[in-house]
């Protein structure tokens, strides 16, 4: 059994839908992952995935308007709130600061509907039909100062079909992100994640736990 103590506690930044909130929420909740969402932060009041958050009783705080670094202070101030030691962005459509990241350096993380670094920003599923390319995917990442950028710790990858819209792909995609995302939080709440350089690896269970 795994005791609530032991359980990481995790901070997620949303914007929109939160259909990966949703499964961060799920997968914490069944024990899959050994972590437990301790607060949802959202850039945008009207974001379902607030109502996800109210739900499933996490506490929840939309952003005030303010400057980019009145807002990731407050942002920090939260975490620290809510001793968070990860921070998952899901969605959330805010470039963060240098300051911010420097302050959660290495324990943030993002989810890209792309095989960065291609189609880094907005609208990755349309710059993926636009470029023509024929695999694309869905990447989680430590996060680093430049958007989109930072050490890869897993991808997963779809074909893209001659009728594909970008709304097909998007849908095509979001589940391959819920899985990508839990296996990779799975891996950091069990200590299980290194990074060297660019790279990281994964360590085996046995090695983390000694
Ligand atoms: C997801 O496709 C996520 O990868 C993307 O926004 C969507 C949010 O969906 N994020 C980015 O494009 C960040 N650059 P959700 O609100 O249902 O989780």
């Amino acid at each position: 059994m795994v005791m609530q103590g032991s359980l990481k506690p995790l901070g997620v930044l949303v914007s929109g839908y939160g259909s990966n909130l949703q499964a961060i929420l799920d997968a914490c909740a069944q024990g899959v992952v050994a972590g437990r969402v301790a607060c949802v932060i959202s850039s945008n009041a009207r974001a379902f995935a607030g109502e996800r958050a109210k739900n499933a009783g996490v506490p929840y705080y939309v952003l005030p308007n303010a400057t980019p670094e009145e807002r990731d202070a407050h942002i920090t101030a939260l975490l620290k709130k809510h001793d968070v030691q990860g921070v998952c962005l899901a969605g959330y459509m805010r470039l963060l600061t240098a300051g911010f990241v420097d302050t959660w350096w290495d324990r943030v993380f993002n989810i890209h509907p792309s095989l960065l670094p291609a189609f880094k920003g907005m609208n990755a599923q349309r710059q993926a039909l636009s470029a023509g390319v024929k695999v694309t995917g869905c990447t989680v990442h430590f996060v680093r100062p430049a958007m989109d950028e930072g050490p890869i710790i897993l991808q997963a990858t779809t074909p893209v079909f001659a009728d594909d819209t970008e709304d097909t792909l998007a849908q095509r995609l979001l589940p391959l992100e819920h899985r990508t995302y839990v296996q990779a939080l799975k891996w950091y709440c069990d200590d299980r994640l290194r990074i060297q350089g660019e790279r990281v690896f994964v360590i085996p269970a046995a090695e983390a736990k000694s």
